[in-house]
């Protein structure tokens, strides 16, 4: 049986520079496929709105939505950890209530952890999370579920202004307990800064350079499934694996040979073939090269200076 991270691994991988790979699933067979390919963790995240149920934005996404995609995805990874994204509406009246959805995640779900995100405003809420016995990750930098307030979907961190607000987050989010917290599409620098300086907890990064202590993809991004678009930091692996699944492919040419359960032929196969590549990409530093991270002008760093160092 694989044996699932914790929240001692975690630290561990962080203080030997041992980088977490890990993706968002929503359903039972990309998990499933995802824990075949040995990622550390999933996130089930609200994006699942979007990129599974369809909705335009985050925001509709309920805690009945997400528990459901929550369930689907614990039983095809029982042996990965798990997070539960918790959706807007789900934390921000009151504490009772985030502990309420935090522990629906743990009790009907199965979940390992929950995410929220938010800094400093949400100080009270993580903190009466983790109060309750349930590990909680923050999630700083952008943050889709107010992107109204960042007038859309910008890159953060890019400023000095904006790097220190971050920074004060962080360290309120360490306050209130968190195990690790995400930060989503910063400049390498700043988002490194946040990593190695100031953050004893684990500090990932979706589009937020290769500074971090790990990277996080939304899973129908790596494998170019989603119609609307694609964020320029999110890489496709699909077309990197396909001339190796097509050799591969050569063995099962008398299909009849394999009995129904060999028959690794699939779209299955060649997600879990992708999300491979990805792991052993972001575990020996291919992923994020350069061109999947977001540059910080040297005028801009020049800004940030004696924050940085
Ligand atoms: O919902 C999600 O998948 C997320 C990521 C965008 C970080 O929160």
């Amino acid at each position: 049986m694989l044996e699932k991270v914790n929240v001692l691994k975690l630290r561990k991988m962080k203080e030997n520079n041992e980088a977490v790979a890990w993706v968002t699933a929503y359903d039972f067979p990309f998990a499933y496929a995802a824990e075949q390919a040995r990622v550390d963790m999933i996130l089930v995240g609200d994006s699942g709105g979007m990129v599974q149920l369809g909705y335009e934005t985050t925001n509709p996404v309920t805690m009945d939505e997400m528990i459901m995609m929550a369930k689907a995805a614990r039983r095809g990874a029982p042996n990965t950890f798990m997070i539960g994204d918790m959706p807007q509406g789900s934390y921000e009246v009151s504490n009772e209530e985030a502990v309420k959805n935090a522990l629906r995640f743990i009790k009907e779900a199965g979940c390992d952890a929950v995410k929220l995100e938010g800094g400093k405003r949400v100080h009270d809420r993580v903190k009466s999370i983790v109060d309750a016995g349930i590990l909680a990750m923050g999630h700083l930098g952008l943050t889709p579920q107010s992107t109204s307030s960042f007038g859309g979907y910008k890159v953060q961190g890019k400023t000095r202004s904006s790097f220190l607000n971050i920074q004060d987050d962080s360290i309120s989010l360490v306050g209130a307990g968190v195990f690790s917290i995400l930060l989503e599409a910063m400049p390498t620098e700043p988002a490194g800064a946040i990593a190695r300086g100031m953050t004893p907890v684990p500090v990932y990064g979706i589009g937020a350079g290769s500074l971090v202590d790990g990277q996080l993809v939304i899973m129908h991004d790596l494998m170019g499934f989603y119609q609307a678009f694609r964020p320029w930091f999110a890489k496709c692996y699909i077309p990197e694996v396909c001339p190796k699944f097509s050799a591969i492919m050569e063995k099962y040419k008398d299909l009849k040979s394999f009995g129904r359960e060999g028959r690794k032929d699939g779209l299955l196969e060649l997600a879990e073939m992708a999300i491979r590549q990805y792991v052993y990409d972001v575990k020996n530093g291919i992923f994020p090269s350069k061109e999947y991270c977001y540059p910080l002008k040297e005028e801009e760093m020049y800004d940030m200076k004696g924050r940085l160092e």
